[in-house]
């Protein structure tokens, strides 16, 4: 079954990161964003690779979607020879495109177990189509469903203001969001205060793309240099700092984008509640603690320039870790489409996920 572009713009819901075409994919550059609203076409496993390398997507779960996309369309640009070896190869140089993100691992997981069972490549390219469907409309229902859990937890009675970090909506998933799809819910069930958008610095996550999002859909958004939050915090207005996750270990340790952990103590010192919403597809229990987990350090032009203009002296030494672990002990609420973790502890997480 091939995804039409039509079902996928009308299911999620407004903004998309991906259109699947059967025989390609368009990834809406978001290098470019706000700016330009430019998609680009990727015909092979080796396109989509790159494009996650250099965060033409990014986001764990469209990472991880986009990377579904590539292995299917490696098998159907494989030859009728060798097809098994160059999928396989194909899903080696998507899992070395970038390290932190577990969905990325989970989705080749995923697609590797379709592949073992095809016999020819004709089913390896009907099989592996429809399970890359599969894992974007999944991935759009679990957002749809964590909205719901989290509400439940958040219970406002009256309209509440919120904190978020990065980008983690439509642009960042199979449509919708996690934490932006929460922040989404609660506006449409007018809930919603404000919410202040960190800009996240060093790749501005959080001014080029979640405030261009919430924008374009109507929502009310205050966008805050990240070195505002803790005065933000101390004035009360905010009740929950809500944000995403890009690999949640067994003991309930979340990493996110670089920024998040200092959210999280500033949280706690003001008596903020501190909520992570990402699909179980970002639950990692095959590592004990977020110690483990390795953290992607990109290059340190990223801090050093934006789009070619100097921001520091040529040359500078860099220190770019684009992740960081916020500890379990920190966090108030995990919300999965699976159901919540309230004060994650390694017990807690068992009984969810194992
Ligand atoms: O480097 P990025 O932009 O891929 O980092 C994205 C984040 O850290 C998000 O918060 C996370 O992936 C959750 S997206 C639903």
């Amino acid at each position: 079954m091939a995804r039409s572009p039509e079902s996928t713009d009308s299911r999620a819901m407004g903004t998309v990161a991906m259109r699947w075409h059967g025989d390609s994919l368009e990834l809406l550059d978001q290098r470019l964003l706000p700016a330009e609203e430019h998609w680009i076409t990727v015909e092979g496993a080796a396109g989509v690779a790159q494009c996650i390398r250099d965060m033409v997507v990014r986001g764990a779960p469209a990472i991880g979607i986009s990377a579904a996309y590539g292995v299917a369309l490696a098998a159907r640009h494989a030859g009728s020879g060798e097809w098994q070896a160059e999928i396989r190869q194909a899903m080696d140089e998507l899992a070395e495109s970038r390290p932190t993100a577990v969905n990325l691992f989970w989705a080749l997981q995923r697609m590797g177990k379709v592949f073992e069972a095809c016999t020819t490549p004709a089913e390896a390219v009907r099989h592996l189509a429809d399970e890359a469907v599969k894992i974007h409309d999944e991935d759009l229902s679990a957002n749809l469903t964590m909205a719901e859990h989290a509400l439940s937890v958040m219970a406002p009675a009256s309209p509440i203001s919120v904190l978020t970090h990065c980008n983690t909506g439509a642009l960042a998933t199979g449509g919708y969001g996690t934490a932006l799809g929460v922040i989404r819910h609660l506006h449409e069930k007018s809930l919603l205060g404000r919410v202040f958008a960190d800009e996240t610095r060093p790749w501005l996550q959080g001014s080029r793309l979640t405030a261009w999002e919430l924008a374009r859909d109507g929502i009310p958004v205050t966008l805050n240099a990240d070195g505002a939050a803790a005065s933000i915090l101390a004035g009360g207005e905010v009740k929950w700092v809500v944000v995403g996750a890009d690999r949640i270990t067994a003991n309930g340790d979340v990493a996110n984008k670089i920024g998040t952990y200092s959210l999280a103590v500033l949280a706690k010192h003001h008596d903020v509640r501190f909520m992570v919403v990402a699909p179980s597809s970002t639950v990692d229990m095959s590592l004990e603690s977020g110690g483990d987990i390795p953290i992607e350090e990109r290059e340190g032009t990223e801090v050093r320039e934006i789009r070619g203009i100097p921001l520091a002296p040529a040359g500078v030494d860099v220190h770019n870790p684009v992740f960081d672990v916020t500890p379990a002990k920190l966090i108030d609420a995990i919300v999965t489409e699976k159901g919540v973790v309230l004060n994650p502890d390694p017990v807690r997480m068992r009984g969810l996920f194992c």
